[in-house]
């Protein structure tokens, strides 16, 4: 028996624009409610869609980067259990700068963005995940060693690389627990991170990221999946 997607709650980190907000929207399409975060006092696109749906979207501030914000969202959502939580926020840098090129400022925003944030976040709410639920956190193709025999993008990858160990550890941590831990690598998507050459639109990867989402519900460990739920190597 399939199980009723209604009333399943997603904690969705990261959704002003981009890949987020459009994680947001569909889980919306597909009968989920969603708490959703942005940075800052600013508007979004997010506000818009919040407002059209009868409020089955809430509306959270975080900074991944910022412990004492984890720390306060944690303690707002201390009562309530969510059946997924995706952490979704990331950054990159000049995709041009090699190693030798970057300064010692930009590989820490990079890393401490895109490596060390998300697995904080995931630490923190860990626990308010249902415990047959699942945890998804927004790798990339990029971050797979055995894959990258071209180089380019150096620091983002090693980002993605270092994300991908830590949540390994992080499994390795939980191994008897039954909740879902999926790495997800969407394509190379047309958003203002990926930029104009991407080879997929919005449309064409997330409806397939959140169908690999749900399908790996259920099934405990990590995996390291692609948008089509194909396996990523290492
Ligand atoms: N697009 C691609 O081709 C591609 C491919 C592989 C993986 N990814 C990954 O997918 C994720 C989303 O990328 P995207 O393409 O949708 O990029 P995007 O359009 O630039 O959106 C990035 C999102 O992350 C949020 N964010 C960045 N830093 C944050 C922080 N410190 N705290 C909280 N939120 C933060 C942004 O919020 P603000 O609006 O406040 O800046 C925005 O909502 C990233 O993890 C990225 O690495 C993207």
């Amino acid at each position: 028996m399939s199980i009723p997607e209604s009333r399943k709650r997603l904690l969705l980190i990261g959704a002003s624009r981009g890949l987020g907000y459009a994680m947001a929207e569909e889980f919306l399409k597909r009968g989920w409610d969603v708490v959703a975060t942005v940075r800052g006092e600013a508007r979004t696109r997010l506000h818009e869609l919040a407002e059209k749906s009868a409020g089955r979207i809430e509306i959270e501030t975080l900074d991944i980067t910022l412990p004492h914000q984890i720390s306060a969202v944690r303690s707002r959502l201390s009562a309530r259990t969510f059946d997924m939580l995706f952490v979704n926020a990331g950054i990159t840098n000049n995709p041009q700068e090699t190693i030798g090129d970057v300064s010692t400022e930009e590989f820490i925003r990079v890393m401490v963005t895109n490596a060390l944030s998300p697995m904080r976040v995931v630490e923190a709410l860990y626990d308010i995940v249902a415990a047959d639920g699942t945890v998804g956190v927004m790798s990339s193709g990029q971050g797979s060693v055995s894959n990258n025999t071209n180089g380019q993008r150096e620091v983002y990858r090693a980002s993605k690389a270092a994300l991908n160990t830590l949540m390994r550890s992080f499994a390795a941590r939980h191994v008897t627990d039954r909740r879902a831990m999926v790495l997800m690598a969407p394509g190379w998507v047309r958003t203002d991170l990926g930029g104009p050459d991407g080879r997929l639109s919005i449309e064409e990867s997330v409806p397939n990221v959140v169908s690999t989402l749900l399908a790996a519900r259920g099934e405990p460990g990590l995996r390291y999946l692609d948008y089509l739920g194909r396996v990523v190597p290492w």
